[in-house]
This record gives structure tokens, sequence and C-alpha cells, in this order.
């Protein structure tokens, strides 16, 4: 295990975007999150960490792998953990945010896991809680969890997250996964080049330090790694896209679109994937995907998240 003296100057109490994190705060959780990761193999993940702790999975959205990750990573460290979903809470009932927050005060919560469709929620709950917060994807806005597992999954595979070039792919509009990728990597020192159609990438996106592309077979030339992201259409009001066999002729990634990119060039999705609208079924079980690496890196690195957050607060 990396001793808790490696992390004694980082005393960020909360999780609420990488925007504006530091690289060594990065490769320090992203280090902790690989000893995890060697641990959980070999099934001995220390359950004292967590011990006599409260987590509360706090979910204003659907999620099933988000919200199955925090609850094992949590679990396999001793944490006592409660699932909350909106449709059993006196939300529907009328109750304000904050005052979910109050109540969830009051029971002294330590860990506060949050997802919401409204960009900035975790933060506005982070000034009113006592609890270490964690941003479990908040609207359009970021999803650091999420890209710190995808960044973990690369530095695995190629040994590093310096001087990449990464090609995230599609609905960026909508992503709150994109987001937080796109400040992880240019952080670390990789190169991001974003590539969908105009309706779903905006020029915006520029001030980030990314390339764009609208055609995808320039913009997978030679990347090192291909993101993949969902269709996002729940979060759109008017039809930004042809139809999904449209979609899958221009942005779709098949064998022929992968074979451009770099040769053993990682295929990555943040899940849950619609075959055959973003990405070829055949494609996504490659010996190329790293899909359920991405997965089993997920658990590794909330259990790195969570314990981190949790020696912050005990040390102020
Ligand atoms: C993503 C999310 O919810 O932002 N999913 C996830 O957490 N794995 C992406 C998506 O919903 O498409």
């Amino acid at each position: 295990m990396t001793s808790s003296s490696s992390h004694k100057h980082d005393t960020t109490r909360h999780l609420l975007g990488l925007e504006g994190m530091p690289p060594d705060r990065i490769t320090s959780l992203l280090d902790l999150a690989e000893n995890y990761a060697q641990l959980n193999r070999s099934c001995a993940a220390p359950r004292d960490v967590l011990r006599g702790r409260t987590l509360i999975n706090l979910f204003f959205e659907d999620s099933t792998r988000t919200r199955t990750s925090f609850e094992l990573a949590g679990k396999r460290l001793g944490a006592d953990i409660v699932n909350m979903s909106v449709s059993q809470s006196s939300v529907n009932k009328g109750e304000t945010l904050l005052d979910t927050a109050a109540t969830l005060n009051a029971m002294r919560t330590d860990l506060l896991v949050v997802r919401h469709s409204q960009s900035g929620t975790p933060t506005l709950l982070a000034r009113k809680v006592d609890a270490s917060v964690i941003n479990a994807g908040d609207g359009l806005h970021e999803h650091p969890t999420q890209a710190l597992l995808d960044g973990l999954t690369i530095r695995r595979h190629l040994g590093t997250l310096e001087s990449l070039t990464v090609a995230i792919c599609g609905d960026i509009a909508h992503s709150r996964v994109a987001r937080s990728n796109i400040h992880l990597l240019t952080t670390m020192g990789s190169t991001v080049r974003l590539i969908g159609p105009p309706t779903l990438v905006p020029k915006t996106f520029k001030q980030l330090g990314v390339n764009i592309y609208h055609h995808m077979d320039e913009g997978v030339k030679g990347v090192d790694v291909i993101m993949m992201l969902r269709l996002q259409r729940e979060r759109m009001s008017t039809g930004l896209v042809p139809s999904a066999r449209e979609y899958f002729r221009f942005w779709g990634l098949d064998r022929k679109r992968l074979n451009l990119a770099r040769k053993n060039a990682l295929v990555m999705h943040p899940g849950p994937m619609n075959r055959g609208i973003e990405i070829e079924s055949s494609v996504a079980d490659s010996d190329q995907s790293v899909i359920q690496q991405q997965v089993e890196m997920g658990v590794a690195v909330r259990m790195a998240v969570l314990d981190v957050l949790t020696r912050n607060k005990d040390t102020p």
C-alpha cells in the first residue's frame, strides 16, 4: 500500500471536478488506485480503511455501473453504504435539495456520492454538508471518477499519460465524461482531438486546448486511443442528429476506421454502449477494446478517492 505520507500535503476534502487539479494530485490518486487494482485481483483489499464510516449514494439520475462501482468500492474498504435514489426520497414530495442536504448532515454521513442532471449540484451540496462530496456526474459538467478510471486504464496499457494523442468521438456537447477527460488528458500533457458533427462538437470547446475534427477518418488517423461516447438522446431537446443508421455511417467506429489509428490503438467507451449506433459490436468486443477493464479500474479508482478524501478530512 502507498503510505499515507505520500498524500499528506493533499488536504482537499471533496472531489467535484478535474478542472484545475494539479498533475501530481492526479498521479498520486492513480498510483493509489493502481495499488487497489492489484489488491482487488488478489481479494486482499483492507476492510478497515473505512470501517465505521457511512457512505450515501445519492442518485437523482439513473445509473447502473457508477452507483454499483461506488457501492463495491465502499464495501471493499469496510464502509456502511446506503443507496438513495430519487424515486424513494422526499425530493418527490417537494423537499428541496438543501433540506435533503440538512437531513443527510444530521445523520452524520461521512461520504456523499452525488449524481444529478443539473450541473453544479454537487458543488452546492458541498457547501452545505460536513460530509466529503464526490461528484458522480452532474449534468453536462464533470464526471471526475470516470476520467480518472479512463486515465488509469490508458496508463496501464501505454505506460504513460504524457505525449499521447487521444480522440474523443461523438456526442461531446452532452458529455460530462468528455469534459473531465479533456481536463485530465491536457493536464497530463497529452493531445486531445474531439471528433463529431458541428451540432455535437461546439466550437467553444477550442478554449479547452483541444483540436476539433468534423471528419471521422481524418480525426482518428494515427491516434493512440479512441474513446467513443454514447449518443445521449435523453439530453437532446431537438433532433441534432439524423437517423441512427446515418449516424453510424458518418460517426460510428467500425474496423475500417479503427485501422486508421495507430497499430493496436486502444478502444474505450464509458458505457452504456449503443452497439451499432456509435460502435460496431465486433470492435467493442475486439482485442483492442479495454471497455471491461475500464469497469474494473472504476472500482479501484473509487476506492482510492474514498480513501484519500477520508484521510484528508481526518487531518485538515
Ligand atoms: C456516463 C454518464 O452517466 O455520464 N456513464 C457512466 O457514468 N459510465 C456516460 C453516459 O451516460 O453515456
